[in-house]
């Protein structure tokens, strides 16, 4: 007989015989009936197996407790108290692996969020951990298929990289020097011409950079993959090991970049409404009762617009007492840019055009010389979820404000150079993988919407 999953089991019509493969999640029962609640992770929902004890022996069924996985094929009947439409009642048992009561450490419901990330190897077992990845699969798919539908190409930039320019943030070192006896040239530095790529390399925090070599010659791409940071950054926000989205697109201005990026947040808001329904209706009753009224609300509303300068305005005449003071040309923390969605516009904001000197030397420089055409997207209960802006397409204007922020150009005139040929105008954007699943799941803890997270002291799993 042919395995069926509990997904496709539940929407079945009684009168077949089945088999079925799964995790047992509870047991109950007397000496004549036993009810065991089964789940193999296709959906949040557990198919009932009821076992008749006059066909089973207590021993045949004694390993059969919450944790165990097993085998059983019986015959789907209509079911009356289950809860669900169907039941099994059990004709056959095989236990595959068993899960001592004593020792398996996920035995009752409701274990902390806190206690699940010190098992990080089995809480992807408890359903709340099953939700957030089969969320996270439909999210990454929808990327995909957003793009895809669009006409943008998949481009696979590199995870080691020798450039170090973007600036941002502290990077992961690669190398296969040994670490204990480094050579050194004469000047007392590490010598590089040694090391496996003869130059020193990392891991990279940002695809954008190859990105744009490729916008400029297939006009419109997208990047999809891990980027590393090493700030020792402990907030319930920031990873050291976060996926990120970063679409470029030759010939857009910023504000068909800000078109796009809301376009892009809309349509897998709406995705996940439409195909994980029963996921995030779990996690609305468990976690946060707003979560999807929440997420239509996004869907249905159009983001506000808005300069830094006014954004800044805002905040220092709301009268709000915040933890970091805030004054034009500071960087916005959390705090600010949650103010602004969740208090006073009460809804996602794109702010744009910030100081120079808070953003990277790639962006568009305006006219005023002191702002440039950077745009972040802020939202609720995550702040910024979204950043990018336009790129300073001219070579004179890029050269010089790589100059006046003492950059080596060394490491990266291959970038410099698409801008002395055929250079356009051209934008793009990053959206945080996790951010997304933040709002998305409304989990509050970003270690919670990966399933092996990487933070400062912390990469058992
Ligand atoms: O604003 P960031 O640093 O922008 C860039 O890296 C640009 N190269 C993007 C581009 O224009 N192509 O990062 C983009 C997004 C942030 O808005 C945030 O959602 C997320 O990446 N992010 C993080 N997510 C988790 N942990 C961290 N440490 C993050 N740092 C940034
Ligand atoms: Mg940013």
């Amino acid at each position: 007989m042919e395995r069926i999953k509990v997904c496709e089991l539940l929407n079945k019509d009684a009168g077949i015989e089945v088999q079925v493969k799964g995790w047992v999640r509870t047991k109950r029962g007397n000496k004549n009936i036993a009810f065991v609640a089964l789940n193999d992770g296709s959906t949040v929902n557990n198919i009932q197996i009821v076992f008749d004890m006059n066909n089973f022996t207590e021993d045949q069924l004694k390993d059969v407790t919450t944790g165990a996985c097993i085998c059983v094929e019986g015959s789907l009947v209509a079911s009356v108290g289950s809860g669900q439409k169907v039941e099994i009642h059990a004709g056959s048992l095989l236990v595959y692996g068993t899960a001592s009561p004593e020792t398996y450490p996920l035995q009752k419901k409701g274990h902390s969020l806190e206690f699940l990330r010190e098992i990080g190897h089995l809480r992807p077992r408890t359903n709340t951990f099953g939700c957030v990845l089969r969320i996270r699969h439909a999210m990454a798919f929808a990327i995909h298929k957003f793009f895809n539908d669009k006409g943008f190409f998949y481009l696979h930039t590199p995870l080691i990289t020798a450039s170090d320019a973007e600036g941002a943030g502290a990077m992961f070192q690669v190398t296969t020097l040994d670490l204990n006896n480094v050579p050194k040239s004469a000047d007392g530095k590490v010598d590089y011409s040694s090391d496996f790529f003869g130059k020193a390399t990392n891991l990279t925090v940002s695809g954008q950079l190859e990105g744009e070599l490729g916008a400029l010659a297939l006009g419109q791409i997208y990047t999809f993959g891990p980027t590393f940071r090493a700030e020792n950054s402990n907030t319930p926000r920031h990873l050291s090991e976060f996926w990120m989205i970063e679409p470029e697109m030759a010939f857009y201005e910023i504000k068909d970049n800000m078109d796009l990026a809301e376009e892009f947040i809309k349509y897998l808001v709406q995705y996940a409404l439409d195909n994980c329904a029963d996921d995030l209706k779990f996690l609305n009753d468990m976690f946060d009762k707003e979560l999807i009224e929440r997420l239509r609300s996004v869907v249905d509303t159009q983001f506000v617009r808005l300069p830094y300068t006014e954004g800044v305005e805002i905040l220092m005449k709301s009268g709000q007492k915040f933890e970091y003071p805030v004054s034009w040309g500071t960087d916005l923390q959390s705090e600010h840019e949650r103010y602004l969605v969740e208090k006073h516009f009460k809804k996602p904001v794109i702010l744009t055009d910030y100081p120079k000197d808070i953003k990277a030397f790639y962006m568009k420089q305006n006219d005023d010389g002191r702002t440039v055409r950077a745009m972040d997207v802020l939202f609720p209960k995550i702040g910024e979820i979204i950043g990018g802006s336009q790129r300073e397409e001219s070579l004179e204007k890029l050269e010089s404000r790589i100059k006046e922020l003492n950059m080596g150009t060394e490491s990266l005139w291959w970038y410099i150079d698409t801008r002395r040929f055929g250079s356009a105008p051209h934008s793009g954007f990053g959206l945080g993988f996790e951010r997304l699943l933040l709002f998305v799941t409304g989990m509050a803890n970003i270690r919670d919407v990966i399933p092996f997270p990487r933070s400062p002291k912390n990469a058992e799993f």
